[in-house]
């Protein structure tokens, strides 16, 4: 038997809910899980770039596969080894972008393993291996269920979620960079401990932008996707942070940029057709600064993973 699970890219934190809160984006990869039919064959990794603009070189082919990873321990959890299996990832989402293309074959292996045990795990047992493998839940909850995401990982490895209406009107602008940055560099730049000045800063703007979303309100929020305890700290390793920002501020129309996950993707959210009046200036933005970026707006995706 062989599933093919198709899940959409996400991008994580909106600002000040670092590893907490994520959406899903209607960009999708496309993981396929197979049993082998010679047992013993062991496990086999194919990746396929259908743009043919990734550096997919870089994703393991082997044990340390994160979608294998994550399948070893679905197995584990009924008490089996996942050792003859074939997994084809065809990528869409860009690689290292800030857009959760490990969450998505994460989740994509995951679903589709599960699918040929028979269903062992719920969503739940689903989502914890997904954060265990992960590190954070903010990618992988919407990865799997789609729309926008509040998510907590717990002490005992669970995730708590609750999803919440965007705003039709809401409109996400990705502006990706042709440059990676790896998660792992961009969380070494973050400091062990904040001060509680920072902490109290985040947990305010964060409260109040889950508010502003609630009630679709466009001029709170505005005020709500500042953060002090991730975005100055990885400035440095995303070119032209400062500059959009300044230019983009009191824009019409223009509701918020953010940093997109670890980066180096910036998100906009614009209201209605807000991207598109100031798209030319932001493209000279990044030609000044010699970053070459591949910008589209967006709806969000609300449905999350489905096995096709
Ligand atoms: N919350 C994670 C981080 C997202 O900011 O490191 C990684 O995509």
């Amino acid at each position: 038997m062989k599933i093919t699970v198709k899940v959409p890219a996400t991008t994580a934190n909106l600002g000040p809910g670092f590893d907490c809160l994520g959406l899903a984006l209607p960009i999708y990869n496309e993981i396929t899980v197979e049993e082998t039919v010679m047992p013993g064959s062991g496990i086999e990794i194919n990746i396929i770039d259908d743009s043919e603009t990734f550096d997919i070189l870089s994703i393991p082919k082997d044990e340390n596969n994160i979608a294998y990873k994550a399948i070893q321990l679905l197995y584990n959890f009924i008490g089996q080894s996942a050792s003859d299996l074939k997994i084809t990832i065809k990528t869409n989402i860009p690689v290292t972008r800030g857009l959760g293309s490990s969450a998505s074959v994460i989740i994509g292996g995951l679903i589709a393993a599960n699918e040929l045990l028979g269903h062992p795990a719920d969503e739940a047992v689903l989502l914890s291996i997904a954060s265990e493998v992960e590190g954070h839940p903010d990618n992988v909850t919407p990865a799997l269920v789609g729309g926008f995401c509040l998510s907590s990982l717990e002490s005992d490895g669970s995730v708590v979620y609750s999803k919440i209406d965007w705003p039709v009107n809401w409109k996400l602008t990705l502006i990706v960079p042709d440059y990676e940055l790896d998660t792992s560099i961009a969380r070494s730049v973050l400091p062990d401990c904040v001060s509680v000045h920072d902490a109290a800063y985040n947990i305010r703007k964060c409260a109040l932008l889950i508010d502003a979303i609630y009630k679709k309100d466009s001029e709170l929020i505005k005020k709500c996707f500042k953060d002090k305890i991730h975005q100055p700290y990885r400035e440095k390793l995303v070119k032209g942070f400062k500059e959009l920002n300044e230019f983009l501020e009191n824009k019409e129309d223009i509701l918020g940029c953010v940093i997109s996950g670890s980066g180096p993707t910036f998100l906009v959210i614009s209201e209605n057709d807000g991207f598109e009046k100031v798209k030319d200036d932001v493209k000279i933005i990044f030609e000044d600064l010699n970053v070459n970026c591949d910008i589209k707006t967006l709806n969000i995706e609300n449905e999350g993973s489905k096995i096709i």
